[in-house]
């Protein structure tokens, strides 16, 4: 009998342990699954793709391109107009989501003097004088070879229906290197939209291609970031990147 008891006691424990196992072991399955899952989730998608659209995706997003493409652009820090004071412009933004995606060259457009007013108001005050004086600001620094590139990405803020007017100064300084190429305008702006900046780009390089511009609400660009991107990725398959 206590040999009986004995064997029963074995055969429960052993029970109990293969129990405690099988937990163990399903507990750990799940626990992978689910922090799988939620890496997934908090991948930043753009708006209307999944986590794992995005996953999947990545292979895509370089451009193996031959040709090389650069971004020039001009953008303001400081107070601009709906959304108030700024760390990084609203055309830097989205100039860096284009280079990003194309694996374009990067150049600023940046004044030698800096005279732009950190406020916006006395900001419309300069730019509307520049343009009513039709001025050529001048810009700093050195541009970039542009015989090695292609494609030029162009953008800026929209100042009184217009590009700034250091763009104009760029474009002067830089027709015959800009003839031949194809330049991509892109802006943006709080209800102008593009304001003409291809047909104005084409006059002022008139041996360029101009390809179709982008506009983006400065707003947009500053908090809906997801939503932005996923419009400027639309605009680069359309142009062939
Ligand atoms: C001097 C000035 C003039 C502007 N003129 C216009 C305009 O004519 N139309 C428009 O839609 N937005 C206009 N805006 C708004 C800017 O285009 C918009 O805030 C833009 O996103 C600013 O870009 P940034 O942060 O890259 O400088 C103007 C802003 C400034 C400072």
């Amino acid at each position: 009998m206590k040999h009986m008891k004995n064997i029963l006691s074995a055969l429960l424990a052993l029970v109990m342990i293969l129990t405690l196992a099988a937990c163990a072991g399903g507990g750990q399955t799940s626990g992978t699954v689910a922090e799988t899952e939620s890496r997934i989730e908090n991948m930043t998608a753009p708006s209307g793709k999944t986590g794992s659209d995005t996953l999947s995706g990545t292979d895509e997003t370089a451009a193996p391109s031959e040709s090389k493409t650069l971004v020039v652009y001009f953008s303001r820090t400081g107070e601009q107009y709906t959304v108030g004071v700024i760390d990084k412009g609203n055309t830097a933004i989205v100039a860096e989501m284009i280079a990003e995606k194309t694996g374009a060259d990067l150049w600023e457009v940046l004044p030698v003097d800096d005279h732009y007013p950190m406020t916006y108001s006395a900001l419309t005050d300069v730019a509307k004088k520049e343009q009513n004086d039709n001025a050529r600001p001048a810009y700093k620094g050195t541009v970039p070879d542009l015989s090695e590139y292609d494609t030029v990405f162009i953008g800026a803020p929209v100042w009184w229906g217009d590009w700034p007017m250091i763009l104009y100064t760029f474009f002067e300084q830089n027709r015959d290197a800009l003839g031949g190429k194809t330049l991509i305008p892109f802006s943006t702006h709080e209800g102008s939209g593009l304001s003409g900046f291809d047909r104005k780009l084409g006059s002022a390089v008139p041996g360029a291609t101009v390809g179709k511009g982008l506009a983006v609400r400065g707003n947009d660009a500053q908090n809906r970031q997801d939503s932005v991107r996923e419009s400027v990725n639309i605009w680069l398959k359309e142009l062939g990147f």
